[in-house]
């Protein structure tokens, strides 16, 4: 599934990049190589950086049940 349309990014490289590590949605674009052209993907991009976040500290997960 794409997640940035201007740039074609597809939600696996957008989770790769968070996996490696990255926190700020304004990093991911240039970590893949682009730039942030209209913005509408960085609320989904924020998005899957807390559902990883909450994913990866089970203390997260069990503070938002
Ligand atoms: S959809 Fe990602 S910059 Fe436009």
């Amino acid at each position: 599934m794409y997640v940035c349309i201007c740039n074609a990014l597809t939600d696996q490289q957008v989770t790769e990049v968070i996996t490696a590590g990255e926190c700020d949605a304004h990093a991911v674009h240039p970590c893949l190589g682009c730039t942030t052209r209209c913005g509408k993907c960085l609320s989904t991009i924020a998005e899957m950086m807390g559902r990883h976040q909450q994913a990866s500290d089970p203390d997260l997960a069990l503070a938002a049940e």
